[in-house]
């Protein structure tokens, strides 16, 4: 080894973007659903995602800005209406997930573009992924916002959704979702092997 220390005030956020997400990893992807003020429903994938705690059920993920400096839908649509549903992304789903990280004006729906089919969700709003294998019903707990660009959405889990063939003692063993790597890389840990997807425009 020969260790390389680096100061992150000496880097821009494009650098730090790229050292962080190609060192933190691998990455689930929490596929984000949820609704606008009038109702019209969105779909994002975002994997600055992570298990909170467990009492209550928590779960935190980060939606950046635009380039612009507008927030991403799905952090405004979380900011007025408190709810959103997390789906896991099998390899199946990969390429239908990725066609959502579209920039798509706001009054259109990603869930059109990719073909998946929403499931009515039971304590909130926001439909369920049917194609995943297990979803999350959250309700906001907190946004928490670090500077200019860093946001941590807090939610506190209402419901789980397991595929029941999956579940085993309310444990889960064979669920290989897939997860984010550096780069355009992605881990399929059902084939045990890296693939690669570049991000529509
Ligand atoms: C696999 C994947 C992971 C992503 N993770 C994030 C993330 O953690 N934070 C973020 O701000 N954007 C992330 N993006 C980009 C957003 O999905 C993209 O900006 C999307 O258009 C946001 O949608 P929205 O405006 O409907 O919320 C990711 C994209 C992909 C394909």
């Amino acid at each position: 080894m020969s260790p390389v220390t680096l100061d992150p005030k000496n880097l821009s956020s494009g650098n730090i973007y790229d050292l962080m997400a190609s060192l933190i990893v691998p990455r689930p992807i929490a596929f984000v659903s949820t609704l606008s003020a009038s109702g019209i429903p969105n779909l994002a994938p975002f994997s600055f995602f992570s298990m909170g705690g467990v009492n209550p059920p928590s779960v935190v993920f980060s939606p950046g800005f635009r380039f612009d400096g507008t927030p991403k839908d799905s952090l405004q649509n979380i900011t007025v209406t408190g709810e959103f549903v997390i789906s896991m992304v099998t390899r199946e789903m990969a390429e239908g997930m990725n066609a959502t990280a579209a920039g798509l004006p706001s009054d259109e729906s990603e869930w059109d573009l990719a073909g998946f089919t929403p499931v009515s969700s039971e304590a909130v709003k926001p439909a369920r992924v049917l194609e995943s294998p297990a979803s999350f019903e959250c309700k906001l707990f907190e946004i928490v916002r670090h500077g200019e660009q860093s946001v941590y959405v807090i939610g506190e889990i209402v419901r789980f959704h397991v595929d029941g063939n999956l579940l085993r003692d309310n444990s889960v063993e064979s669920l290989k979702p897939i997860s984010r790597m550096g780069g355009s890389f992605y881990a399929d840990l059902d084939a045990m092997e890296l693939f690669t997807m570049e991000r529509p425009r």
